[in-house]
């Protein structure tokens, strides 16, 4: 099985534990300094690639993030997405897709989000390259991936999470955001063992 069939079986099985409170706790803290960077006072699109159930979404429902901005959410998955329906308002548009082929034009969107998923992508360069294909000039490309900090724990999942491609550190992270053309690069600690890395389009 290629590694898109691996994810989309893992996740497929995934989506009815995936929402599992102790876990989502979890994630909360770990999707947090992607939520801080997103200004839901000014007008503007964004996209949430790999955006699961939709738990990150239903976060920024509750900071009023429809007043200003059209929201959509894009899966692997069909199960993780029907999750998703059912608790988000409709003024969300879900659909299904591959971060390595967004169905969107160039300069689309004012952020391009992407939360615990990059480490399950095929084409790490091609993914994040898609990403600014579809951001706007000047608008925010975010990544918050999973990083334990320490090689032998990266290799680990690697070897044993099923669909897992490749755990960055924070130097790869960056290497990768400045071969996809992006300035500004800031990288930032998420609760325990995450990193968010951003950057912004030229
Ligand atoms: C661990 S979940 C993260 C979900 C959500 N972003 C969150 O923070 O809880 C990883 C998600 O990545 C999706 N995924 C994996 N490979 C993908 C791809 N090539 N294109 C789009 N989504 C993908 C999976 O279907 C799954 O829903």
């Amino acid at each position: 099985m290629n590694k898109k069939d691996q994810n989309k079986h893992f996740f497929e099985k995934w989506s009815k534990t995936y929402d599992w409170a102790p876990f989502q706790f979890w994630m909360r803290h770990f999707q947090l300094p992607a939520l801080i960077e997103i200004d839901v006072s000014q007008k503007g699109k964004l996209l949430d690639i790999s955006c699961g159930t939709g738990e990150f979404l239903k976060q920024l429902e509750h900071n009023d993030v429809h007043r200003n901005l059209q929201v959509y959410g894009l899966d692997l998955s069909p199960k993780m997405l029907k999750k998703a329906k059912n608790k988000l308002s409709s003024k969300v548009n879900l659909l299904e897709g591959d971060v390595h082929q967004l169905p969107f034009k160039n300069n689309t969107f004012d952020y391009a989000i992407s939360t615990e998923a990059f480490h399950h992508y095929g084409n790490q360069l091609q993914a994040l390259q898609e990403m600014v294909r579809v951001t706007k000039k000047d608008g925010k490309v975010i990544i918050v991936d999973i990083n334990f900090f320490l090689w032998p724990i990266h290799w680990l999942f690697e070897r044993f999470e099923p669909g897992c491609v490749k755990v960055n550190n924070k130097k790869e992270m960056k290497i990768l955001f400045e071969q996809a053309g992006l300035r500004e690069i800031r990288q930032e600690r998420s609760f325990l063992f995450a990193v968010m890395t951003m950057g912004k389009k030229k």
